[in-house]
């Protein structure tokens, strides 16, 4: 049997693309060509608002534009490695609410297949350095797109900090740049990549399948 279980990323007003009939595992992530903003565009970790977020994330393009429309993935070991003593060992301590709609916009009129609704909110706690369970590498899982504040802080005082780890997750020498060929697909472990999803492609179609998964219980 699979060791490999389905995430419960995929909750009936979860906030993000629905899943494709008959194929409940494939969410699918369209952005029309007159659609303005797209899903996923700030720096992330797939669903850190949920209490299990995914450990994997599989994405296969199915439609892109002629150009344009790349995802950017960063290495978060590298970036919290990079950071001070100081500010590792602060980190490191600390513990952070993410939450669904911390960006909450008109995104969801304005994506096609948008399933949730304002009224739908998720949250979660998790540690600010993500331990990686297989060999305990660490890496920076703090994110600029569902960190809500660090628990005990506030938003105002949390932003700050947030934002300066933000434009260090977003130096090019963290960085791997994909641009996508229609069927390519990608793989990466969400406890040391974050990644958003470029908006340079405006009256182009970009549709991407998504599929999460979870590798609880497997020994390390
Ligand atoms: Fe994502």
């Amino acid at each position: 049997m699979s060791p490999w279980h389905a995430s419960s990323a995929r909750l009936p007003n979860t906030p993000s693309p629905r899943a494709i009939e008959d194929y409940p595992e494939i969410v699918q992530i369209v952005k029309t060509p007159t659609q303005r903003q797209n899903f996923s565009g700030k720096w992330h970790v797939d669903s850190t608002y949920l209490e299990t977020p995914p450990d994997y994330t599989f994405l296969t393009a199915r439609e892109t534009p002629p150009l344009g429309g790349d995802t950017v993935f960063s290495n978060a070991e590298a970036v919290f490695h990079s950071l001070s003593e100081g500010l590792q060992a602060l980190l490191e301590n600390q513990e952070v609410e993410f939450a669904s709609d911390v960006h909450a916009t008109q995104r969801g009129q304005q994506l096609t297949n948008f399933s949730g609704s304002d009224a739908d909110t998720y949250r979660a706690v998790h540690p600010a350095v993500m331990r990686h369970p297989r060999g305990g590498k660490r890496a920076l899982y703090i994110n600029e797109e569902h960190a809500l504040a660090f628990k005990g802080m506030t938003r105002e005082e949390s932003q700050p900090l947030i934002r300066y780890l933000t434009e260090r997750i977003a130096q090019s020498e963290f960085t791997f740049r994909l641009t996508w060929e229609k069927d390519m697909v990608a793989l990466w472990d969400n406890r040391l990549v974050h990644h958003h999803a470029v908006n340079d492609y405006h009256g182009a179609l970009r549709v991407m399948d998504r599929i999460t998964v979870n590798d609880r219980g497997l020994e390390a």
